[in-house]
């Protein structure tokens, strides 16, 4: 049996894809309410295929529970923020999950941290928590790093078909554990040691998060010239061996704009370009702002209250808000002592934020402005509904005339 240790957007889908799979599977969490959502037939997020993912898992038999279970692997999948200040990850739900499931794991058990964690901190702060209790490690307790590279909304498929990484300090234990993923998951696995499997998540990530970058401050560097973006990185790209991303209003998630930081934490007389990325990224909805200052006064708008911003989630037709730009923004906005902006997002159904909409057509209704921050399906087939309006588009997928680009 396995134990998954945390069911949020990572640990959930991983534990019902094993389940439907054929593996006996309990699936822990420390939050009552959502473990007792999951055992009232309902999932806890919204995702694509998620809901039939469940169904099957339920037939299968997966079970949900507030306990840790007896049994020989565990797969811990909880938060792995970074402090603000020294940008280091911090370990501490890590080694919160791991204290416990160590209260009773049986002699020989494998704990799987799924986590993202940078480099080293398995050596620093999961290896000192397992002795620390009295277990030998190899011969007690197995420790693996297995990360997970998913992307919200299209986690069903990706974790189908996306290749693996499997840390071991034992060959054979990475094995064996390669062996259970392999009940599900059809891309390759690579089996190698702990800290490179550490390593590998955090520089994918911020891969991403550099050229993201790279992008942005291309859109900066146009905007001052007055050149235009989109066309300069479209004909750039028709460079056999150039691949510039899209510009955008800021990075949000729990990856991409968390990870990278966790080298500058580490690293940071050593991880400059990796520093200044990130700056740029955090910084992108401080330029939106900005711009929509600009907008208004060229277009001699005075009243805030009449820009309404399209999307609140970090990604487009997924729930998670995590770190989103538009949340970002309007951070700033406070911080500059203002308020006013309209807010509304079709996949955010709480109110989570001042002067928020449920609905488009009232939304449209009450702005003079829009600015597209995230690219859901909904408004690229509602675009006829912007017509009229002043649209800021922060994803160049508006097809209007005198649309506003970032
Ligand atoms: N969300 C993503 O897109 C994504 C993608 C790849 C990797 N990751 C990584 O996966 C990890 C998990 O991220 P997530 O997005 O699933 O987080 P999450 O916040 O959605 O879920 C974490 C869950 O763990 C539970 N939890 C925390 N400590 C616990 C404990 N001691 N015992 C039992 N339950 C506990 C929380 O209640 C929560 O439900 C992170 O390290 C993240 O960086 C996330």
């Amino acid at each position: 049996m396995v134990n998954v240790i945390g069911l949020g957007y990572i640990g959930l889908p991983t534990a019902l894809m094993m389940a439907s799979h054929g593996v006996e599977v309990v699936g822990t969490d420390y939050n009552k309410e959502l473990v007792a959502t999951l055992n009232a037939g309902h999932t806890t997020f919204k995702e694509d295929g998620l809901e039939e993912l469940f169904q099957e898992a339920l037939s299968a038999g997966i079970k949900f529970s507030t306990e840790y279970q007896v049994t020989d692997i565990y797969i811990v999948s909880v938060p792995t923020p970074y402090d603000k200040f020294s940008k280091k990850v911090d370990a501490c739900y890590v080694v919160a999950a791991v204290k416990s499931v160590l209260k009773v794991a049986p002699k020989g058990a494998t704990i799987v941290v799924e986590s993202t964690v940078s480099p080293g901190t398995m050596e620093k702060f999961v290896r000192p928590a397992v002795e620390e209790n009295g277990f030998v490690i190899g011969k007690d307790i197995h420790l693996v790093h297995a990360p997970e590279r998913i992307i919200p909304g299209n986690m069903v498929y990706e974790l189908l078909y996306n290749n693996r990484t499997i840390g071991a300090d034992d060959r054979a234990i990475g094995e064996k554990i390669k062996g259970l993923y392999s009940s599900f998951c059809q891309g390759e696995i690579v089996v190698t040691d702990i800290k490179t499997a550490e390593m590998t998540k955090v520089v994918e990530n911020t891969f991403r998060a550099v050229n993201i970058a790279f992008a942005n401050e291309l859109a900066r560097i146009c905007r001052h010239d007055n050149m235009d973006v989109y066309e300069i990185i479209k004909i750039c790209n028709m460079h056999p061996r150039v691949n510039i991303l899209q510009p955008g209003p800021g990075v949000g998630g729990h990856c991409i704009s968390v990870d990278p930081w966790f080298l500058v934490g580490d690293y940071p007389s050593l991880a400059k370009v990796i520093d200044e990325s990130m700056k740029t990224n955090d910084s992108q909805p401080d330029f939106v702002l900005n711009r929509i200052y600009e907008i208004m006064k060229e277009n001699k708008m005075t009243d805030v209250e009449r820009v309404g911003l399209y999307g609140l989630t970090y990604k487009e037709n997924v729930d998670d808000m995590r770190e989103s730009p538009t949340l970002q923004l309007l951070e700033s906005q406070e911080r500059h002592l203002a308020t006013g902006l309209k807010v509304y997002d079709p996949f955010v159904e709480k109110d989570v934020v001042d002067n928020q909409y449920h609905d488009l057509d009232k939304f449209l209704a009450d702005v003079d402005m829009v600015v597209i921050m995230v690219k859901h399906n909904e408004i690229k087939d509602n675009m006829k509904k912007l017509k009229g309006k002043v649209v800021l588009d922060c994803h160049n997928i508006i097809n209007l005339p005198g649309v506003y680009h970032i």
